[in-house]
């Protein structure tokens, strides 16, 4: 294929059998978040730019260097949603979603675009499934929303995973810290990487979480924001790792986990595994009490989280899941009048849930098995003109060479025999 028809850099195509490891993840997932009560939100994948640079913040890398924007045709400037918690904000403000009882709690599933450099675990289209609750800042939701992190870890085939916590305070304790922050960096900056250099002056605390070894090794000396917390934030902090321990959640603290996004004040948290390589973060929120104020709305907290599709694709797949599926079923017509037969079969059968597949054009019955064969159908039903003569289908299970015949609107004993029943386990 031509260069200029392939796909984007940085940019997949998911084909099967992946799609069904995407399904099975997608599935598991939904069920725990409904079991804690998230209902599914929808928002578009454009929004204006406004809705990003305000919320994520205009010194973070994000902003600075990652968004997809363009004009339309009016000369708006739009943005591809790099993330999903600016969008939610802006609909629950805008629906006055606040009206509604509190707390309010949704989940949302879909991709994201972020201009990064594109290597294992990291793609310009990439896919989240999140979920956000408006309405309390007990640091009760704060515990609950890393404990259905990971049961939904855990329902998909996950667990061994760190779960870093933290929390970086509020408007109140922050600049003391910002303060204190910025003395120690400053007084070493020729020791820091040109980029922390210019975090530096625009966004400190992100030298924080610079991830040059030798940034890293400067900043293990610097002050922790633990030790600049306000009462309020210390108690909330403390109450948060008191229902993780209840919750039976193995954390560390990790006193250096500031985020790239400046909606944060308080918790923050992140789950990482060390079978990725670089790309170790799994899923990652945290608390932001003034975004929904920000867009607008009146003063209600908010705390949520995000997982990465693909990487939760490829820890499933690093444990065997391969999505690999096939028909229950191959129905061999030879003839018009097996057709008429053949297609009463196939839709009572695939209305009872079945995957059934039948030949699509007339050819030797020999090539029709080896199509089945080919598919990895588990049964196959033949039917020929002596079948229709004798009113009865002749059945092959391809695993052993089971055969046998079925009476032809016999619907109950072929979906048995599709199912198993009967048979010895
Ligand atoms: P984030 O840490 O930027 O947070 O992204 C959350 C997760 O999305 C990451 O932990 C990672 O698994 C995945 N991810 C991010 N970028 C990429 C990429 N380029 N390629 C593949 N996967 C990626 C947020 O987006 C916040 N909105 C999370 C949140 C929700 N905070 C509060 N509520």
């Amino acid at each position: 294929m031509r260069e200029k028809y392939r796909i984007p850099k940085g940019f997949q195509d998911i084909i099967p059998p992946h799609t069904s490891v995407w399904q099975f993840i997608e599935k598991r997932i939904t069920r725990i978040f409904r079991q804690y009560g998230y209902l599914e939100m929808r928002v578009p994948v454009v929004e204006h730019t406004e809705v990003f640079v305000r919320s994520i913040g205009e010194a973070t890398d994000i902003v600075e260097k990652e968004m997809y924007t363009f004009s339309d045709r009016a000369g708006r400037s739009l943005t591809l949603r790099p993330e999903g918690t600016a969008p939610v904000v802006r609909c629950y403000v805008q629906n006055g979603l606040h009206t509604r009882p509190s707390p309010q709690k949704y989940y949302y599933a879909g991709p994201m675009f972020r201009y990064e450099r594109p290597q294992k675990g990291r793609f310009r289209q990439f896919h989240q499934i999140g979920a956000e609750a408006f309405g309390t800042d007990d640091p009760f939701i704060d515990a609950e929303m890393i404990g259905m992190a990971r049961d939904c870890l855990e329902a998909i085939g996950l667990g061994n995973l760190e779960y870093e916590v933290n929390s970086i305070g509020c408007a109140e304790c922050r600049p003391s810290y910002r303060n204190a922050l910025t003395g120690f960096a400053g007084s070493r900056l020729d020791q820091y990487c040109d980029d922390c250099r210019r975090r530096y002056e625009t966004n400190p605390m992100r030298v924080l979480d610079c991830k040059v070894p030798s940034c890293r090794e400067v900043s293990a000396g610097a002050p922790a924001m633990k030790d600049y917390l306000c009462d309020g934030c210390r108690s909330h902090f403390e109450s948060l790792l008191k229902y993780l321990s209840w919750m039976g959640v193995g954390y560390t603290v990790n006193d250096r986990l500031v985020r790239g996004l400046d909606y944060y004040t308080r918790t923050t948290f992140e789950i990482t595994t060390t079978e990725l390589g670089a790309q170790n973060a799994v899923a990652a929120g945290g608390r932001y009490d003034r975004l929904v104020e920000e867009f607008g709305g009146p003063a209600v907290p908010a705390v949520g989280f995000a997982m990465g599709m693909e990487r939760l694709v490829e820890l499933v797949k690093n444990r065997g899941v391969s999505g690999d599926e096939r028909p229950d079923l191959f129905v061999i017509c030879l003839g018009t009048e097996a057709r008429r037969h053949g297609i009463r079969i196939v839709s009572h059968l695939r209305k009872n849930g079945f995957w059934c597949e039948t030949n699509y054009s007339d050819s030797s019955l020999r090539s029709q098995m080896k199509r089945a064969d080919r598919l990895g159908a588990r049964f196959v039903f033949i039917l020929g003109s002596d079948e229709v003569e004798s009113g009865r289908v002749q059945y092959r299970r391809l695993s052993d060479g089971r055969e046998g015949t079925v009476r032809m609107d016999d619907f109950r004993g072929m979906s048995g025999l599709l199912a198993g029943e009967g048979e010895e386990t």
